[in-house]
């Protein structure tokens, strides 16, 4: 019985159904109108995306596993959901490569109007496990415009984002030293010699620095005057995070500069005008001493010497 009223529901409906799904396929919006399935986005991924990524976006596709580089599980939610939507958005018009990434997760603008890639970088978030908490790394630009362009495309959106690379194994003299220091090639290597070791461009070149035996050149972004003695260890150890004077680092793929002195600023606390003081300015180090002092009982110097030696 069901069966028969199936095939004579088949028979008369299929040309129906065709034309429906030409209109689904016109317009997302209206299939969202309607409340009807597939969410927005799923067209888009199972065209493009499942041949690499996997109709369930794990990315264990048989016919991907000839590449170098595996395409990334999007199910796995601590590894995608601190990707902000910009950087996802990016590696998907423009290709891996636009992240530092590698360029075999190709681009896509020739195929995919902006709207139709937003579209599926919500469909990609509604794959996570666990869901992406409301408004979790919104912060960005990912290329911010005051930041210089440094020798590798490094990404901490990638290192400190979605692996969750500690930023003290890589800058490791932030705990016991004045500097924070930075990783040497060696250090970057003992992931590298394995991870990307093949088919991602900026990674040979890490490689290449590394058989030349040459240090990476990064150019340094945050700096105090000469005459300032800045020690990270006892920040670290007061459990100052490095974010509340470096900003959401994990956020970006290059880190912007900000430097003091500002002389505008300078003239407004002069004149009496309250002005919130700028990074790295003296004004800044001294107020969150301060604050710190009076709200978490440290003792944090204010007298001229400990930071002019
Ligand atoms: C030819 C295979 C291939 C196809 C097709 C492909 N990807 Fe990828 N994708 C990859 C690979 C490989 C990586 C990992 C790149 C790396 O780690 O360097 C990746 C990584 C990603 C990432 C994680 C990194 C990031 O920068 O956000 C996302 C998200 C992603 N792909 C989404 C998509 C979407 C959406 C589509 C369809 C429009 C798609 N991919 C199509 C191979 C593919
Ligand atoms: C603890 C392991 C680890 C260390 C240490 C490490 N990386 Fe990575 N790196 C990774 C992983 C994991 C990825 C993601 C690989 C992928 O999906 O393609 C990655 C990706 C990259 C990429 C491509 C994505 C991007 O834009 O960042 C570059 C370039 C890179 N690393 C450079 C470096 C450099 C330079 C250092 C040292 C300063 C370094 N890495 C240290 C694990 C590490
Ligand atoms: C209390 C504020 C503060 C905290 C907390 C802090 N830093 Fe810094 N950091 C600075 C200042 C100021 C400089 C510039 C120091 C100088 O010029 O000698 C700096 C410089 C650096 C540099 C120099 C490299 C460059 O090119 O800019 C690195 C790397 C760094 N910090 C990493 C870290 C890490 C990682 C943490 C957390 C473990 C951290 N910092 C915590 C204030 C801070
Ligand atoms: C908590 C740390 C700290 C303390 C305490 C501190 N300074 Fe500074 N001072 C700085 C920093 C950081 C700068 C560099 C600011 C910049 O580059 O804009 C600076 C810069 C200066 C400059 C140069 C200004 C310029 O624009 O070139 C003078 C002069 C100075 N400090 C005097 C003093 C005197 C006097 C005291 C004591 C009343 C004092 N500082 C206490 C951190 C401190
Ligand atoms: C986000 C808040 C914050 C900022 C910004 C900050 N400090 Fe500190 N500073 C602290 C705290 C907290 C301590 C530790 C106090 C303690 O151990 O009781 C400290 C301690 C110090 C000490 C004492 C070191 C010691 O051995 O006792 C120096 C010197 C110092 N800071 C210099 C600076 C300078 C220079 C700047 C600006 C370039 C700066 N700090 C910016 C919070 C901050």
């Amino acid at each position: 019985m069901r069966v028969r009223l199936g095939r004579v529901r088949a028979c008369v409906t299929l040309p129906v159904l065709l034309v429906a799904g030409a209109l689904i396929g016109w317009g997302a919006a209206s299939t969202l109108a309607r409340g009807s399935n597939p969410p927005r986005g799923k067209a888009e991924y199972d065209l493009y995306c499942a041949a690499c990524h996997g109709p369930e976006g794990r990315g264990d596709e048989p016919s991907a596993a000839s590449l170098p580089i595996k395409p990334w599980n999007l199910t796995d939610g601590g590894l995608m959901n601190p990707l902000p939507d910009e950087f996802i958005h990016l590696t998907i018009a423009k290709s891996g490569a636009a992240v530092g990434l590698s360029p075999l997760m190709p681009a896509f603008a020739a195929y995919l109007s902006d709207a139709q890639i937003g579209d599926l970088v919500a469909y990609i978030r509604t794959l996570a496990v666990p869901a992406r908490a409301r408004g979790e790394t919104a912060i960005g630009p990912i290329y911010p415009p005051n930041a210089p362009v440094q020798p590798i495309l490094f990404s901490h959106v990638v290192h400190a984002g979605a692996y969750r690379i500690n930023g003290q194994y890589c800058h490791s003299d932030a705990r016991r030293s004045q500097y924070a220091g930075l990783p040497s090639v060696e250090r970057c290597m003992g992931c590298h010699k394995i991870v990307a070791a093949e088919g991602n461009p900026q990674v040979k070149r890490l490689r290449g620095y590394w058989e030349r035996k040459e240090p990476i050149p990064w150019v340094r972004i945050f700096k105090v005057p000469e005459f300032v003695y800045f020690p990270h260890k006892p920040h670290i150890r007061a459990d100052v995070p490095c974010q509340t004077c470096h900003g959401a680092i994990q956020t970006y793929n290059q880190i912007p500069a900000v430097r003091g002195p500002n002389l505008v600023n300078d003239a407004k606390n002069l004149v009496g005008v309250p002005a919130r003081p700028p990074q790295l300015s003296m004004g800044w180090c001294i107020e969150c001493h301060r604050e710190q002092n009076r709200t978490r009982g440290t003792k944090a110097p204010l007298d001229c010497v400990s930071c002019h030696h």
